[in-house]
C-alpha cells in the first residue's frame, strides 16, 4: 500500500483543466516535492487529497482510503498547512495548537502533552506563550507546521512553505522539515523552488500546465539529462584532448577541456591517471534541477513570474 496513490487525477474548472491524468504513488515515510510553475496545479492536487475539492475523474487514495468515498478517514489520516496562514494572529502559540486539538476532539491531557512536543519539533518551546503577532515569518511558518502535526497524522501536505520568506529563514525551516523524516511522517509538499525540492525531496515530480512531465530523484532527475560537466584547464589542450577524447565525450572550448560525464566523482580519479602531470586546474558541475526544467518542458522556471503574485500574499499575509 502507498501513502499517497492517484490514477488518472483530472480536475476541471468551467472548461479549464487544472490537473490533468495526473498518477502518482508516494511511499511511507517518503518526502515528495511536486516542482512547478504557478497556475501548474500543484495547490489543486493538495485540495483533492486532503478532500477539499472534489476530482472531477481518476482515482485518489491517502493512506489507502479513497478520497471521496471515504473523506472522514482521510482527513483524520493527513495535517495540512495551507499556502495562506490561518493561524489567528491574537492567540498564543499554544492557544493555536490547543484549538486545533480540540477541532479533532482530543483529550485535555493529549492536547497538553502534545503541544509540548511538537513546539519542541519546530524549535518553538520557549515562545508557546506569546501572541502570534509578535512572531517572524520563520516562527509562523513552523507554528503553521506544528499545528499540522498536532493531531499526529501520518502525512503531512505542505503547500508552498518557505513561499515569500528570505532565502536564511527558508533553510532554517528546511531543517524542520527534514527532521519529519525521522519521525516516519510521509510528507508531500509543494513548491516553485528548485533548491528546495532538491534539498528536501526524495522524489520530485516535475508538474507544468496540470501534467506531470517528468519524476525521479533529484541525482535520477539530473542524470537524464546526461550526467555532469567537467572543465579541466591544462599545459597542453591538443594533448590532453587527444588522450581523453577516445575515452570520453570531449570538446575543447574556450582554452578548456569540457567533459560530459555519468558519474564526476569516478571519472575524475582515471583523469588523473592519464593525464595527471598535465593538469592546472579541474572543476566540475552536475546540472541543476533549472537545467532539468528547461529540458523537459522547453522554459525556464523563472521566479519573476511569481514575484508578483508572492508580493500579493505577503502583503496580504502581513495585513499591509
Ligand atoms: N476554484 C477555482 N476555480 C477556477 N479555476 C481555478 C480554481 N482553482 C484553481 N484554478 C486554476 O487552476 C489552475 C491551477 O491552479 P493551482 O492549483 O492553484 O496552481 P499552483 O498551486 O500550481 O500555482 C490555475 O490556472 C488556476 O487559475
Ligand atoms: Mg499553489
Amino acid at each position: 500500500m502507498f501513502a499517497i496513490e492517484t490514477k488518472n487525477l483530472v480536475k476541471e474548472f468551467n472548461g479549464l483543466i487544472a490537473v490533468n491524468n495526473v498518477s502518482l504513488k508516494i511511499k511511507y515515510g517518503e518526502i515528495f516535492a511536486l516542482l512547478g510553475p504557478n497556475g501548474a496545479g500543484k495547490t489543486t492536487i493538495i485540495n483533492i487529497l486532503s478532500t477539499l475539492l472534489k476530482p472531477t475523474k481518476g482515482m485518489a487514495k491517502v493512506n489507502g482510503y479513497d478520497v471521496v468515498r471515504e473523506a472522514y478517514k482521510v482527513r483524520e489520516s493527513i495535517g495540512i498547512v495551507f499556502q495562506e496562514s490561518i493561524l489567528d494572529d491574537r492567540l498564543t502559540a499554544r492557544e493555536n495548537l490547543d484549538i486545533h486539538g480540540r477541532l479533532y476532539h482530543m483529550e485535555k491531557e493529549e492536547r497538553k502533552k502534545r503541544i509540548e512536543e511538537v513546539l519542541k519539533m519546530v524549535g518553538l518551546k520557549h515562545r508557546a506563550d506569546d501572541i502570534v503577532k509578535t512572531f517572524s515569518g520563520g516562527m509562523r511558518r513552523r507554528l503553521e507546521i506544528a499545528r499540522g502535526l498536532m493531531h499526529n497524522p501520518k502525512i503531512l501536505f505542505l503547500d508552498e512553505p518557505t513561499l515569500g520568506l528570505d532565502p536564511q529563514t527558508r533553510r532554517h525551516i528546511w531543517e524542520y522539515i527534514e527532521k519529519l523524516r525521522e519521525e516516519g511522517i510521509t510528507v508531500l509538499l509543494t513548491t516553485h523552488y528548485m533548491e528546495e525540492a532538491d534539498y528536501l525531496a526524495d522524489r520530485i515530480a516535475i508538474i507544468d500546465k496540470g501534467k506531470i512531465v517528468v519524476e525521479g530523484s533529484p541525482a535520477e532527475l539530473k542524470d537524464s539529462i546526461g550526467g555532469d560537466i567537467i572543465k579541466i584547464a591544462c599545459k597542453n589542450n591538443e594533448k590532453v584532448f587527444e588522450k581523453l577524447s577516445s575515452k570520453f565525450d570531449a570538446k575543447i572550448v574556450d582554452e578548456h577541456i569540457v567533459l560530459k560525464v555519468k558519474e564526476a566523482e569516478k571519472v575524475i580519479p582515471k583523469i588523473f591517471e592519464l593525464v595527471g602531470e598535465e593538469i592546472n586546474s579541474i572543476t566540475y558541475k552536475e546540472p541543476s534541477l533549472e537545467d532539468v526544467f528547461i529540458h523537459y518542458t522547453g522554459r525556464i522556471l523563472r521566479e519573476e513570474e511569481t514575484k508578483e503574485s508572492d508580493l500579493l500574499k505577503i502583503k496580504r499575509r502581513m495585513r499591509i
